[in-house]
C-alpha cells in the first residue's frame, strides 16, 4: 500500500486524475467509479483534461460501486443519476457502458450475483476509486461486513444515513438499504485508489491503513490487496502514526516507479 499525502483536496484530485489518466490512455480501460463527495474534484479534473487535452474515454467502460435500493434511477440522488451528472455527462464515456447495480430490480436478492457476473464478463475492473465512510465503510460495506463478501443488499448504519442526509431533503429521506459491491468484489479490481479529504476522515483512514485487518473497519481489507494507492490531504492524514515515513517514501520514490 502506498500512502500519498497531498497538501489539499485540489492536489489530491490531480494525483487521482493522473492515475486514472494512465489507464484511460492505455485504451479500453474498465473504471470502477465511486460516488459521494470525495471523488468529485477528481472527476472535475478528468473532465477538464478531456476538454483541454482531449483525454479520450470513448473506449472505456465503467462500473459503479453501489446504489440505493428503491430509489428510482431518475431520482437526482440515485447513484445512476449522480455519476452521470457529476462525471459521465462531462466526458465522452458512453452512458450505456456505465453500469450500476439495479436498486429497482424485481429480484433484488439475485441482483448482486447478476452484477458481479457482469463485472467478470467485462474482464474485471482495472482501477477502482473508493471513498471511505467515517465508520470505515467502502462501497456501502458497513462494519461487520465479511471481508470476502460479494455484491448484495446491506442496511446502512444510522451514522451513514446521517452523513448522507446532506444530499437529500432530510435525514428520513435517505434509504435504509443499498446494493453494494462486496469487499471481495472490490478487491478483485486490479488497482484500488482510496481518496479521503478533511479531518473528519482522519480516524477512519488511520484505522484502514494502520489498524488491524478486521470486519470492524471494512476499509482495512485494502491491506490485503497487492496494489493500493491511498491519496489523502494533510487533514485526512492527521491520525496516521507513520505519516513521516509515508512522506519520506514519496519524496524518495524512484523516478521509474509509477503509482
Ligand atoms: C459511494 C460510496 C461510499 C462513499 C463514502 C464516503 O459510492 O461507495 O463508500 O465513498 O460514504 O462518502 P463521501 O465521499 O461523501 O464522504
Amino acid at each position: 500500500m502506498e500512502i500519498v499525502i497531498r497538501a489539499d483536496p485540489d492536489e489530491v484530485a490531480r494525483t487521482v486524475a493522473d492515475i486514472v489518466e494512465g489507464y484511460v490512455r492505455q485504451g479500453a480501460a474498465t473504471l470502477g467509479l465511486a460516488t459521494g463527495s470525495s471523488p468529485l474534484p477528481s472527476y472535475r479534473e478528468l473532465a477538464r483534461r478531456h476538454r483541454a487535452d482531449g483525454l479520450d474515454f470513448s473506449r472505456c467502460r465503467a462500473f459503479l460501486l453501489d446504489e440505493y435500493v428503491g430509489l428510482p434511477k431518475s431520482h437526482p440522488q440515485s447513484y445512476y443519476s449522480v455519476i452521470r451528472a457529476e462525471f459521465v455527462d462531462h466526458v465522452n464515456l458512453d452512458p450505456a457502458r456505465v453500469l450500476s447495480p439495479d436498486g429497482e430490480s424485481a429480484d433484488i436478492g439475485a441482483e448482486g450475483a447478476r452484477y458481479d457476473a457482469a463485472i467478470a464478463a467485462a474482464g474485471g475492473v482495472d482501477v477502482q476509486l473508493l471513498g471511505i465512510g467515517t465508520d470505515g465503510h467502502i462501497g456501502f460495506n458497513e462494519p461487520g461486513s465479511a471481508l470476502t463478501s460479494r455484491t448484495r443488499v446491506k442496511t446502512l448504519t444510522a451514522q451513514t444515513r446521517r452523513d448522507n442526509a446532506r444530499f437529500f431533503d432530510g435525514p428520513d429521506d435517505v434509504p435504509h438499504h443499498v446494493l453494494t459491491q462486496g469487499l471481495g468484489t472490490i478487491c478483485e479490481a486490479r488497482h484500488l485508489v482510496m481518496i479521503a479529504t478533511g479531518a473528519g476522515k482522519a480516524e477512519a483512514v488511520a484505522a484502514a491503513a494502520e489498524g488491524p485487518l478486521s470486519a470492524f473497519c471494512p476499509a482495512s481489507v485494502v491491506q490485503w490487496h497487492p496494489h493500493v494507492t491511498v491519496v489523502i490531504d494533510e487533514a485526512a492524514a492527521g491520525a496516521l502514526k507513520l505519516a513521516g515515513y509515508y512522506r519520506y517514501a514519496l519524496a524518495n520514490k524512484p523516478a521509474w516507479q509509477s503509482f
